[in-house]
């Protein structure tokens, strides 16, 4: 499996006040960072007693790739991977479109799986052109009236002739995958409600088909839980035990979306083994998610850089970058500390942002997220006879090419101005990549955690609107 890779040299020599060995002096601290983190682990699976002050410890996540391979190897039909692909393969043959309900981390790793590994325009095509894998639409993530009702118009358009979706065999009918680990946030919630009552109408009552086209991933217990019974769906997903929201794109939250779209969740879950073992066994200057921490760390406390900007290189990562903004910023964002995560899609943003990174506040460390390999064969500027606007002398040069010339004279221009890059190496976008991509983001923000004394489990935070909006509500 061809690795992730992290070239750090950008930040370490391009800006002045940091060097090689300000990285390779902070190595013991990273070491023990590395340890508590990995010791989390085994106090949370031995079920030892958690001191308050690590509570709560949601380090559940670390080994669940390698768990639910275990379990898969020793059983394909009844393992939580067997379930999901069935589940999956189930969808695949009875519906057209499946809305995915959830909100933060109960969504944002299925959106960026989708954004990154299928066809750009994947809900746009054809059934047949899609390998019979269904649209997938994201809702429950907001209270946003007319975007809920836009998608409840397709929906029902897709059920006609003239919704255009509706195969011979009523591959207009759709399935809802309803995804909360508390199972009582409002916008999830208040979604499904409105949803499950269309898909209701949708069925004429019958409720044994509306139970099968509901698949609930939930906590064991809570109010998500006592519907989805109430429905009678026959498959209700977990959310593991000591795996929070936004580390759980490895588990049913993340799979089984990713499995409705016909993506290798077996492979995925291969490239998140293989970082957690790269993580444990590779010493600091040769590991990229303590080198990837050590750097943030580096540029925050001796430069001040208290913006990260992921600077991603492929309209496909998106996606990927919201869900580190997410996981960044609900993680570490506490005590009034952690730093601001941004992304941007270049060449994109830099006709939007790239004046201020360029010369605004000198306070960011650019990470460039590069893609080695593209799925599509290269296309070419091509020669015209019309060369008014004088790109036959490019004609030869593909997207690429100019992809290339564009990081690296981005790299220069911010390098000569003595503002901080790094690279982070995707061999591709494919599932092994991203699985070590999201496991190495997810470990290094909870190494970053340890190394500043900020616990990065939870989002108390986030509670306070969450109750406003309750007792306003309630008023
Ligand atoms: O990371 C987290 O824990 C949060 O972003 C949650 O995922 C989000 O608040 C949704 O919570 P729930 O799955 O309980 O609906």
């Amino acid at each position: 499996m061809d690795r992730i890779q992290y070239d750090p040299r950008g930040a370490l020599t391009g800006a002045p006040g940091v060097s090689a060995d300000d990285l390779g002096s902070l190595a013991t601290c990273l070491k023990s960072a590395r340890a508590e983190t990995l010791a989390d682990e085994l106090l949370w699976s031995s079920g030892g007693s958690i001191s308050a002050e690590k509570e709560p410890l949601d380090a559940g996540f670390i080994g669940l790739p390698e768990r639910l391979l275990a379990e898969y190897q020793e059983d394909q039909q009844e393992s939580e991977v067997g379930h999901v692909l069935a589940t999956a393969e189930r969808l695949r043959e009875t519906v057209d479109r499946v809305v995915v309900l959830g909100i933060g981390g109960s969504y944002m790793g299925a959106r960026a799986l989708m954004d990154a590994c299928c066809h750009p325009y994947h809900n746009e095509l054809a059934r047949g052109e899609r390998d019979g894998r269904p649209r997938l639409y994201f809702e429950g993530n907001n209270v946003d009236n007319d975007a809920l009702a836009g998608l409840l118009d397709l929906l029902e358009a897709g059920q006609t002739d003239a919704g255009g979706g509706n195969d011979a065999g009523g591959r207009g009918d759709w399935a809802i995958v309803v995804i909360s680990k508390s199972g009582g946030t409002l916008e999830t919630a208040g979604a499904f409600r409105i949803f499950l009552g269309a898909l209701a109408r949708s069925l004429e009552g019958d409720g044994a088909k509306l139970a099968e086209r509901v698949i609930p991933v939930t906590g064991q217990t809570g109010k998500l839980a006592d519907l989805s019974r109430s429905i009678g769906c026959p498959e209700i997903f977990q959310v593991p035990d000591g795996v929070g929201g936004r580390f759980s794109i490895f588990s049913a939250v993340g799979l089984l979306p990713a499995a409705i779209l016909g993506l290798d969740v077996v492979q995925l879950l291969r490239g998140a083994a293989e970082m957690n073992q790269h993580f444990c066994s590779a010493p600091p200057g040769q590991n990229v998610v303590l080198d990837y921490v050590g750097v943030g760390h580096l540029l925050e406390t001796k430069l001040a850089c208290k913006t990260r900007v992921l600077s991603v290189w492929s309209k496909g990562l998106e996606a990927v970058g919201l869900w580190y903004d997410q996981l960044l910023a609900e993680s570490l964002g506490k005590d009034e500390r952690g730093a601001l995560p941004l992304t941007v899609v270049n060449t994109r943003d830099l006709h939007s942002r790239g004046q201020q990174h360029q010369e605004g506040v000198p306070d960011k460390l650019i990470t460039n997220l590069i893609v080695q390999q593209y799925r599509r064969d290269a296309l070419q500027i091509g020669h015209s006879d019309r060369d008014q606007d004088q790109l036959n002398e490019l004609a030869a040069k593909t997207l690429p090419e100019i992809m290339s010339a564009a990081i690296a004279g981005t790299n220069q221009a911010y390098n000569d101005v003595g503002r901080p890059t790094a690279d982070l190496l995707l061999p591709a976008t494919d599932e092994s990549s991203l699985g070590q991509l999201f496991q190495m983001l997810m470990l290094a923000t909870v190494v970053e955690g340890r190394l500043i004394g900020i616990n990065p489990y939870g989002q108390p935070g986030v509670e306070a609107y969450k109750q406003n909006m309750n007792e306003i509500l309630r008023r």
